[in-house]
């Protein structure tokens, strides 16, 4: 390389980061306008604001902290952006949802869009291609159509069991498999033998989602302080040649997987089970989405349910260790509804609110996206009398909201009780249908509100019923007899917060259960393997 050209990119790099530091001085010195009053929050560095205050791993802890002492909507900021904390769900509900049409965005995170070459749902802005996208993934995940794939996660339900009891030690590659191969299915129409055609996508969709949560961290990358660096050429941004290899690799993952349907499709002589992918190839023109879109906007949906079902539900199986006295309760329950002679399903929904009790609670109690998934605001707005500037990132801090006294009595107790006893404000009529997760803070807020949430609701309930039927989770006991504590709360400090490893036995409850359930889910595995290769109706 010729050293005139260094110098001049090097020039070039300073004078992006000179012109950064101006523009983000500027932006600081703006008073608020006339009539408004600017939000409390804590005093911070010129420039640099309280960037240096808030913690890599765990911030919602420190954005609580800040919540007690600024109250429940309060501003920091760092390096000129300003960031609005929200703690409480009405405030959460009033600008995030009554407000939607200004509380859409997400803030220009670099790194997460280039790795998804700007397809990824959860991560781009409030665009056309967002709305396109948005209307066919919430489509597909309606009730209707989410209610046709329940025998699929019912079976992958009784196998996660299986899976359980065999080898609890690995309980996050099976709760991660189950989720998995629900979407493989669901979404792309594949049935693929036990084993290793299995683990290669848990490995592939797994590391992809790692990827984005990694490159989200912030003060990761410089370029998302420093938005000039992306006019540097590609030989001087390392991070650009990074993304755009993780961008290629992911795509060589997703576009197969799509290609294979489309050829099925083409080529079928009578028709195929259903799957997003398939129902998409018959309605194509009405969805306005290109055919690189399509491959992300499908993989928004697949990267969507990987890691949160099985976060929640590693919570779940943690707090029936710690607690075991509400995993009987839930047996209890499952076996006067279930009894002996059938396995649970969906149909036992309604009769079961104590296992949905346990389900909404250890997500209150453990929220499995604890920091909140930050919206960023359109246009200045105004508040209660407090000013939000345009661009604003808007972080509604889950783990506050869904720790908020006033809403949840005794909030760092597990206390599935409060879904269902009347002197607790969340408690709600009829049982039958309540507790449920519709509406509930967990899944985020407004027109961005998780699209996942009622294939979530069903996998976990099934798994929890199908689990507590079949088996007991305990303390393991190490050589000398001891049980082997548990932790109350060893959670991961990013996005996606998933308990640290801990340890637990399986024990089958009464002899028989496993087996009927594993003939159940092996006779189901084998018939959708025939309808795969064409052989079954
Ligand atoms: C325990 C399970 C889950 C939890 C706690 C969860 C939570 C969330 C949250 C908090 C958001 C951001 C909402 C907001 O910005 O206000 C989100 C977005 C999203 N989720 Fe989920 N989710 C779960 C499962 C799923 C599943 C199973 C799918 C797919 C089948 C899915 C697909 C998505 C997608 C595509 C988005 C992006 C939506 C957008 O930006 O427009 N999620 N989820």
């Amino acid at each position: 390389m010729e050293i005139p050209a260094v110098r001049a990119s090097l020039v070039l790099l300073v004078f992006t980061i000179i012109l950064s530091i101006i523009r983000n001085l500027l932006f600081k010195s703006k008073a608020v306008p006339e009539g408004t009053k600017p939000l409390p929050g804590p005093k911070g560095l010129p420039l640099a604001g309280n960037a240096f205050d808030i913690p890599k791993s765990h911030a919602w802890f420190k954005f609580k902290e800040w919540a007690d002492e600024y109250g429940p909507i309060y501003q920091v900021k760092a390096f000129g952006t300003t960031m609005v904390v929200i703690s409480k769900e009405s405030i959460a509900n009033d600008l995030l949802s009554l407000r939607g049409v200004l509380y859409s965005d997400r803030p220009s995170l670099i790194m997460p869009r280039l790795i998804t070459d700007d397809g990824f749902l959860g991560a781009i802005g409030w665009t056309d291609y967002w709305r396109r996208a948005r209307r066919f993934a919430q489509s597909m995940l309606s009730t209707a159509i989410v209610q046709e794939s329940v025998p699929k996660q019912t079976t992958e339900a009784r196998q996660m069991v299986i899976d359980l009891a065999k080898d609890p030690s690995k309980y996050a590659y099976w709760l991660e498999r189950a989720g998995v191969m629900t979407s493989v299915k669901q979404i792309y129409g594949l049935s693929e033998e036990r084993g290793h055609a299995e683990e290669h996508h848990v490995h592939e969709i797994v590391s992809y989602m790692e990827q984005i949560d990694r490159v989200a961290v912030p003060g990761m990358y410089l370029v998302e302080f420093i938005p000039a660096l992306m006019y540097l050429p590609s030989w001087l941004a390392p991070f650009k040649r990074e993304a755009s290899a993780l961008a290629k690799r992911h795509w060589n993952y997703l576009a197969p997987l799509l290609q294979q349907q489309t050829e099925k499709y083409d080529n079928e002589k009578h028709e195929s089970p259903e799957s997003f992918s398939r129902r998409y190839l018959k309605t194509k023109n009405d969805w306005g989405l290109t055919d690189r879109e399509i491959v992300w906007a499908l993989s928004s949906i697949y990267g969507g349910a990987s890691g949160t079902s099985a976060t929640a539900m590693q919570s779940i199986i943690l707090n029936t260790v710690l607690y075991p006295e509400w995993q009987q309760r839930i047996q209890d329950e499952i076996e006067e509804v279930v009894g002996d002679r059938r396995l649970p399903d969906f149909g036992d929904f309604s009769s079961l609110p104590t296992v949905r009790a346990i389900i909404k609670e250890s997500m209150r109690w453990r929220p499995v996206l604890s920091g909140g998934f930050p919206h960023a605001v359109t246009k200045d707005d105004v508040y209660e009398g407090y000013h939000i500037p345009k661009g604003a990132v808007i972080i509604p801090n889950q783990w506050a909201i869904l720790h908020d006294a006033d809403l949840y009595p005794e909030p760092d107790s597990f206390k599935p009780e409060r879904w269902l006893e009347p002197e607790f404000p969340t408690f709600q009529e009829p049982l039958t249908t309540y507790p449920n997760l519709k509406r509930f803070a967990g899944f985020g807020h407004g027109r961005r509100i998780c699209p996942g949430l009622e294939v979530t609701e069903k996998a976990l309930f099934l798994q929890v019923s199908s689990l507590y039927w079949a088996c007991s989770v305990r303390r393991k006991r190490d050589s000398t007899g001891k049980e082997i504590d548990v932790p109350w709360y060893d959670y991961t400090g990013v996005a996606i917060s998933t308990p640290r490893h801990f340890q637990f036995v399986v024990e089958e409850r009464k002899v028989g259960r496993l087996k009927m359930m594993e003939e159940a889910a092996l006779a189901a595995h084998s018939h959708e393997l025939e309808i795969a290769r064409g052989e079954g109706v």
